[in-house]
């Protein structure tokens, strides 16, 4: 069961990642077109999913192996203890945010802004916490 979840949680990564993309793309390619529907749908597709991976990386937190505070001075435990947990939140808020300032904007030109602003910052957050995750598989193991 936890072994699915965090199956789950990795695949999820990939379709985070190649949706977020797509809606960064689409909102600094806008230019002067409307905010449409179907704009509007691959955003929210984007925030359910970074949810979606919240909720399993809630699961996961208080159930893995690696989460473990009795070991913070090593880097592997305080990558899952602190780091990973830390940066993915702050990348998870900034989708959110900038979800729901695209949805208060009132002319279309704000809504794409917010959009790539807040998804970019998202985006390179989530990277450098892939980029930067220790765990099984690498060489300190
Ligand atoms: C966009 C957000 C996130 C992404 C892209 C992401 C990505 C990943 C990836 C790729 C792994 C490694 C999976 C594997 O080893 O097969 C992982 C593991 C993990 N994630 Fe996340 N994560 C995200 C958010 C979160 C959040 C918000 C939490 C905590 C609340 C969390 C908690 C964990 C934990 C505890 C593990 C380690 C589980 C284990 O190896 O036992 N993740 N995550």
């Amino acid at each position: 069961m936890l072994a699915g979840l965090l199956h789950l949680h990795s695949a999820l990564r990939y379709v985070i990642l190649i949706l977020v993309l797509i809606s960064i793309f689409q909102a600094f390619t806008a230019g002067n077109k409307p905010y449409t529907a179907g704009n509007k749908k691959i955003n929210l597709f984007t925030l359910i999913s970074a949810h979606i991976q919240l909720l399993l990386g809630l699961v996961l937190y208080f159930t893995s192996d690696w989460v473990n505070f009795s070991q913070m001075s090593n880097p592997v435990y305080r990558y899952w203890n602190v780091e990973h947990i830390s940066m993915m939140v702050l990348a998870i808020v900034l989708i959110t945010i900038g979800y729901s300032k695209a949805k208060k904007a009132i002319d279309d030109k704000a809504k794409h802004r917010a959009i790539y602003t807040f998804y970019t910052i998202a985006v390179v957050i989530i990277f450098l916490g892939i980029l930067t995750m220790k765990g099984r598989n690498l060489w300190w193991n």
